[in-house]
């Protein structure tokens, strides 16, 4: 059975301050549920919880609302994508071993007409050739790899600038 996580990615309040709420989801792949017991030379001993639990924290600080799910099947990310659309102002996204294999996560991506950011854990150029390989490389807005779980709060820090340079190159 898929090991999975979502919460609501309804339409955030307005913000007091007048700074548009953005909506991001953080979509995680395979294994990333074992963060913090698997490989952690590699990948660090930060959980997932913990993660997503930053990331929510730091986007209350950012205005940004910030929505999480992680699945071990494709088909799940794939849907989860899927009901995105038109509902979110950026994903993050960190695809884990179907970052190197997977069209169809990459297709899901480009039907989303969103700015997308590919995030690693780890440096995957200083890894096996086989890793060197991404099917969304070309289409994410930005890279993020080789901070270990910090990366992910870096990213989410960014995004505003992302969108917003976004909505700029469309208008
Ligand atoms: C990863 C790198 C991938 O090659 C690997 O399959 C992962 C994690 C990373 O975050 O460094 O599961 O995406």
């Amino acid at each position: 059975m898929a090991s999975k996580k979502a919460d609501d990615d309804s339409k955030p309040e307005a913000d007091s301050s007048g700074t548009e709420t953005l909506r991001v989801l953080v979509v995680h792949g395979p294994n990333l549920n074992l963060l913090g017991e698997r490989e952690p030379e590699v990948y660090g001993r930060t959980r997932l919880s913990d993660i997503d639990r930053e990331l929510k924290r730091l986007g209350g600080d950012l205005g940004i609302k910030v929505t999480t799910f992680q699945s071990n099947s494709e088909g799940d990310l794939i849907t989860r994508i899927q009901e995105a659309r038109g509902k979110i102002d950026a994903l993050l996204i960190n695809p884990a071993g179907y970052t190197h294999t997977s069209v169809a996560i990459r297709d899901a991506i480009l039907a989303l007409e969103t700015p997308a950011v590919e995030v690693h854990l780890s440096n995957v150029y200083r890894r096996e050739p086989f890793r060197h390989h991404s099917t969304i490389a070309d289409i994410a807005v930005a890279r993020i790899m080789g901070f270990g779980a910090p990366g992910y709060a870096l990213a989410l820090r960014a995004v505003r600038g992302l969108v917003e340079a976004a909505r700029r190159q469309r208008a």
